[in-house]
């Protein structure tokens, strides 16, 4: 079936995204997209609702697939399917599962999911009450919308403490959570109501440094699938996380439509939902996309309108993708800005524009590349081959991504 189909987003992932739908027959567009996405026209000027809706209009649009949270949990998926279009993503209700934690916390309570114990600080005072409740390491979140560099994991109490004061001051709540122990795993669901269909797992890198040093980022690489995680195992997030939590959703009436990603650590009593998320993850989604066999737009359709569960299993190419992030010095803390980018062709971009015809960074995590290989071992020498491309001054990267589960270090029970 041909189609056409516009991309809402600009990142890595959306860039991810657009080459995974522009096979032969459709024609893709992005809405704002980026300088890299040779696959789609890109409408760099096009943000809200009513543009968004004028341009399905204009260009006969058949599905939109919204990339980032922001504007699912700002309610573009209700806007756009008022004006009868077809939109993968969820509607403003159900996309409180990633933008509120308290709601995602309801939901899991009633659907019987095991999450980590979570209390909220809105006044600064009640910081050492509440953090003399939980024991270290110290889990400290930023309970608005942070692309996951708000969260602070750490066995100091003083920078615990500090990091929930900076959050009430720039005023948001806080989160504290117990930790919870054990691998952690990225599983993204395709959800249409009580229909469930897991996509491969993957495994995201948050800190900015090699050993899973310095602060958090919003994801410096990934691989995908997990060599130490079982299909079974897969199974049981399956029927014991996300299908609940789906049903339960569909219970009391914010029926989720969309992309559903359950982050989880999987610790002596299985697996815990860490977060969830009501979008594709970055940097997993460029990872896991790399793998997938079938055609994407058929199976993102088939959500939009409800008919995924009439789509055959999803096939998978065999092998392993690693991806790998590119970022620009200071990230993620104050990344710097304008530097040039040479090599980068075939690579995803992320922050990224052209100045004077010449490509410039233009924000944190600038840009990713993805190898495959029959073995993840292969599928790291890929990637890294394609990093050792690029330069760009003071760029980083982590070159670890996917090294331990190579090695054999990961397993679950
Ligand atoms: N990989 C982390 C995120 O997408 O939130």
């Amino acid at each position: 079936m041909r189609m056409r189909i516009l991309v809402i987003g600009s990142g890595a992932r959306e860039h991810a995204l657009v080459n995974a739908l522009a096979t032969p027959g459709n024609e893709v567009f992005a809405a704002p997209g980026n300088v890299g996405m040779e696959k789609a026209t890109c409408f760099p000027s096009i943000h809200t609702t009513e543009q968004i809706a004028d341009l399905c209009r204009q260009e006969v649009v058949d599905l939109v697939v919204v990339g980032p949270e922001v504007p699912l949990v700002e309610g573009l998926a209700d806007g756009l399917r008022a004006e009868g279009i077809d939109v993968f993503g969820p509607s403003k209700r159900a996309a409180r599962i990633e933008g509120s934690k308290a709601f995602a916390k309801d939901v899991m309570a009633k659907a019987g999911v095991k999450t980590a114990r979570a209390e909220q600080i809105t006044d600064a005072a009640d910081i050492d009450t509440v953090l003399s409740l939980f024991e270290a390491p110290y889990v400290v979140k930023d309970d608005g919308l942070a692309a996951g560099k708000g969260v602070v994991v750490t066995e100091d109490l003083e920078a615990a403490k500090a990091h929930a004061r900076d959050v009430i001051e720039a005023g948001n709540p806080v989160l504290v959570e117990s930790f919870l122990d054990g691998p952690e795993i990225s599983l993204f669901c395709l959800v249409a109501g009580e229909t469930v269909v897991p996509l491969l797992p993957a495994q995201d890198h948050k800190r900015v440094g090699d050993n899973d040093e310095g602060p958090n980022t919003g994801g410096m690489g990934a691989y995908s699938p997990l060599p130490w995680l079982s299909d079974a195992q897969v199974n049981r997030i399956v029927d014991e996380v996300v299908r609940p939590v789906a049903k339960q959703l569909d219970k009391q009436g914010d029926t989720y439509n969309g992309l559903l990603y359950a982050g989880l650590a999987w610790g002596q009593d299985g697996p815990a939902v860490v977060e969830f998320n009501c979008r594709f993850g970055d940097p997993e989604t460029q990872a896991v996309l790399a793998l997938f066999g079938s055609n994407l737009s058929e199976y993102l359709l088939a959500t939009a309108t409800n008919q995924l569960v009439d789509m055959p299993p999803i096939t998978w190419k065999p092998g392993y993708a690693v991806t790998v992030v590119l970022a620009a010095e200071g990230y993620p803390a104050h990344p710097v800005k304008g530097d040039t980018i040479s090599g980068a062709e075939g690579a995803l971009h992320a922050g990224t524009a052209l100045q004077d015809g010449e490509l410039v960074s233009a924000g944190g995590r600038v840009l990713s590349v993805v190898g495959t290989g029959e073995t993840l071992e292969e599928a790291r020498d890929a990637a890294y081959e394609k990093m050792s491309h690029i330069s760009m001054r003071g760029g980083h990267y982590r070159t670890d991504i996917g090294k331990k589960a190579a090695e054999g270090k990961l397993s679950v029970q």
